[in-house]
């Protein structure tokens, strides 16, 4: 299967955001990858459900929405009806994580899970048979154009083992520093699904940027 690719339009030039996604969009993206930060639980504040109804109409691609917030069960129900397709929250941030799972699927949404570099993946063994998708961070989460951090690969096949033997089918994401070189090694791990905001956003050719790290 190929691989994925959802860009996030946090590297993307706000003042011209519909012009943006468009352009990712007709370069081939399966995803959009929007990333949601509260100001507490990462050190960075950035969009919220306003922007993501007012975005809805520019495309019908997969909104793929990245919560980074502390309490996100308070705001689950906006973000669906925002328009996103698929919610992730973070373990770190999810005292209640069936409950909050279980909530994201309430609302016909796909429910995706979170984990940054440093927690294991064991830690999510207990709710894989309910997420759509989990997501490994290869940065710690706040900012784009950070470095990535190969230990997460780790992780990534040991999820990729535990879901065949299982019988699951949740996606495999990663997300933060992903370029050509280490969108060839999180392949080989086994994902799915590559986030990349300033691989694409910063190269003025969308298409090849996204064909290149698709076909790393
Ligand atoms: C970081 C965000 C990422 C970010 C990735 O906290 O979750 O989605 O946009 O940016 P790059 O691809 O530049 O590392
Ligand atoms: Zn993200």
């Amino acid at each position: 299967m190929t691989t994925k690719i959802a860009p996030s339009i946090l590297s993307a030039d706000f003042s011209i955001l519909k012009e943006e996604i468009q352009e990712v969009v007709e370069a081939g993206a399966d995803y959009l990858h929007i990333d949601v930060m509260d100001g507490h639980y990462v050190p960075n504040i950035t969009i919220g459900p306003l922007v993501i109804k007012s975005i809805r109409p520019v495309t019908s691609i997969t909104f793929d929405v990245h919560l980074m917030i502390e309490n996100a069960d308070m705001y689950i129900k906006e973000f669906a009806e925002a328009g996103a397709d698929i919610i992730t929250v973070h373990y770190e941030a999810s005292p209640h994580l069936h409950r909050t799972l279980h909530l994201i699927k309430q609302l016909g949404k796909k429910a995706g899970i979170v984990i940054n570099p440093a927690t294991p993946v064991e830690f999510i063994k207990p709710v894989l048979h309910h997420v759509d998708l989990i997501l490994f961070m290869t940065v710690n989460p706040g900012f784009g154009g950070q470095e990535f951090i190969p230990e997460v690969l780790d992780k990534v096949k040991q999820a990729a083992s535990w879901r065949q033997e299982l019988g699951l089918s949740f996606e495999i994401e990663v997300d933060g520093g992903v370029n050509q070189a280490t969108a060839k090694l999180c392949k080989e791990a086994g994902v799915d699904v590559l986030v990349a905001g300033s691989a694409i956003f910063n190269d003025e050719n969308r298409m090849e940027a996204i064909e290149k790290i698709r076909n790393a």
